[in-house]
């Protein structure tokens, strides 16, 4: 984002009306000027109302994220939490970047967030939705010690995580779906997309990036290929992408502290109680085929569990799950 755009939004934050020409007088430049700035963020997604003859205006909900009100809420949920922090206005991927840094530096614990991503990194080489200042993309490093094997489900516990999170906020229903999306009313949320770098047998780092819809854009909404909310649609009350964020970091840190002594086994109960498909028929696709049957849950290591129609169950490590069809 340029500093022109910066100042821009600044003005515009406390959510009036400004004409193109009041801006213009503010910040010493041509109409024309805002007007191609502002074309340029509605261009990264940014939702921007704009009346003939009023001026623009910013969605009620707009909140840029800010380090110190994200620092601040964590030192006062949790005293200190050592954690690095970094935001960018405009990135390819957090994952991507995170990824890049952990692989030249030790930086277990840092937190990457972007308040727009050009090349979003979704599950399966989907793109991840990512419009400027609307939603929360961020990605944390973790170092671990015991090999991959130590870390069977933690994907699935970061997305109990997640729910513990938004339940907190004040969110009901919220529903996780195997292996790692965030679902409510049917409707997908968000998602966690983990990867990792090091030695499988012995130390390594994870990746843990998590995408949350917040307030997403109408427009940038048509891209998304599958039925999605966000928060501002399922909440009561408004939520700040700045406390949303504190309070996930807290809640995944102590998650992540512990996860390697107490495994996915500590997180399965909850899990459970939250699975979307539970009892319903669900096909799992992998690679070579479809398999379908009815969904049971999931077992100590995170695998779902699936009862074909010959009676047997099948255990799934990997793959995409979908609803249906009843057999
Ligand atoms: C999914 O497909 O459900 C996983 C989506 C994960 C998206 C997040 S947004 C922050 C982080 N950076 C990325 O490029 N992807 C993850």
């Amino acid at each position: 984002m340029s500093d022109l755009q910066g100042k821009i939004l600044k003005i515009l934050q406390n959510g009036g009306f400004h004409s193109g020409e009041s801006l213009g007088c503010q910040l010493n430049v041509s109409r024309t000027a805002i007007w191609k700035q502002l074309q340029a963020l509605e261009a990264l997604g940014l939702e921007i109302e704009s009346v003939k003859g009023v001026g623009y205006r910013l969605p009620d909900s707009f909140e840029l994220l800010s380090k110190a009100t994200i620092l601040k809420h964590i030192a006062e949920s949790h005293g200190h939490l050592p954690c690095e922090l970094e935001i960018f206005q405009s990135i390819d991927s957090t994952n991507r970047y995170a990824r890049e840094r952990a692989e030249a530096e030790a930086i277990s614990g840092a937190v990457v967030l972007a308040e727009n991503q050009t090349a979003g990194r979704g599950r399966l080489g989907k793109t991840w939705v990512s419009p400027f200042a609307a939603n929360l993309y961020m990605s944390i490093v973790w170092n671990f010690d015991q090999g991959a094997e130590s870390l069977q489900g933690l994907s699935l516990a970061v997305g109990v995580g997640v729910r513990r999170t938004l339940v907190e906020l004040g969110l009901q229903d919220v529903q996780l779906k195997w292996p790692n999306d965030i679902y409510i009313g049917g409707k997908k949320l968000g998602g966690i997309l983990l990867e990792m770098i090091g030695d499988p047998n012995g130390r390594c780092t994870v990746i843990i990036g998590i995408g949350l819809n917040v307030a997403m854009p109408s427009l940038a909404g048509q891209e998304i290929d599958q039925a999605w909310t966000d928060l501002q649609t399922q909440s009561s009350s408004p939520i700040s992408r700045n406390t949303l964020t504190a309070k996930l970091v807290v809640t995944l840190f102590l998650l992540l502290k512990d996860f390697q002594r107490v495994g996915f086994k500590a997180y399965r109960d909850e899990w459970e109680e939250a699975d979307f498909l539970k009892n319903l028929p669900g096909t799992v696709r992998t690679v070579k085929e479809g398999i379908s049957g009815v969904v049971l849950g999931v077992d100590d290591s995170g695998a779902l569990r699936l009862a074909l129609p010959n009676g047997e169950v099948q255990r799934f490590i990997g793959g995409e799950l979908s609803l249906g069809p009843r057999l």
